[in-house]
């Protein structure tokens, strides 16, 4: 995997080498209220990514990026994408700000990236996201990337130990590539305004 820059951030791969990090991150505040960030030791977690894939290509596996603000040396947050083995070309995307760099677009700036690479890159089909009814940042963030068609899923993941209700949205290749208004589009003069330009 390799980094990608944003306008304002840089994405770095999460490696065996920087996943002290990202386990560091982990343990931050406010990260767990809408969702479950595994408890495991830093050793635990090392060996973990380790065992991870390296190549973006399609294949099953987990896959994770820093998100740095411009060149900095400090991470703000992560994202992830988990490709499954069972539904074929289908990924999950999960995204985590650090409390006082929310509010600045950066987890938008950084999940749209990522999606990018999965349907560029990995040819996937579908990036699906979980999200808790209360988590309403997280629920405008999709929204405004064109994620649609949340549905409720009873039980559908753990978090702080008990079994909550999710709303799995999606987001389809079709509609990610599909113009919409929220997006720069390349200028196309109007047909009849150009035919009445002056010369
Ligand atoms: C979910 C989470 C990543 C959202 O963070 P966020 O900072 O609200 O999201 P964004 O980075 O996309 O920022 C969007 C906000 O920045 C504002 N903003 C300010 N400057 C901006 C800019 N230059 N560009 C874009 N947006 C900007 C937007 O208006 C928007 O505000 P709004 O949501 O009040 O409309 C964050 O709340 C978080 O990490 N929570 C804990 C972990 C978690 O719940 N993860 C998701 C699990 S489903």
């Amino acid at each position: 995997m390799t980094s990608v820059r944003t306008k304002r951030l840089l994405l770095d791969p999460v490696t065996p080498r920087s996943a002290i990090v990202l386990w560091r991150l982990m343990q931050s505040a406010h990260l767990r209220e809408y969702q479950d960030v595994p408890r495991y030791t830093r050793d635990e977690f090392a060996r973990r990514v380790a065992s991870r894939p390296t190549r973006l290509d399609g294949g099953a596996g987990r896959f994770e990026w820093l998100i740095r603000e411009g060149d900095g040396e400090t991470p703000i947050g992560w994202v992830s994408l988990r490709v499954g083995d069972h539904a074929h070309g289908v990924g999950e995307i999960g995204y985590s700000v650090l409390a006082p760099h929310r509010g600045c677009g950066y987890a938008s700036e950084a999940v749209r990236a990522v999606v990018a690479l999965a349907f560029e890159r990995a040819g996937l089909r579908r990036v699906d996201a979980c999200c808790l009814p209360a988590n309403e940042p997280s629920r405008r963030l999709l929204v405004r990337l064109g994620f649609a068609a949340p549905k409720l899923q009873r039980a559908g993941a753990i978090v702080r130990g008990r079994p909550v209700d999710v709303l799995v949205f999606e987001l389809t290749r079709e509609s990610w590539r599909a113009p919409r208004r929220d997006r720069p589009q390349p200028e196309t003069p109007h047909p009849l305004r150009a035919a009445a330009k002056p010369r």
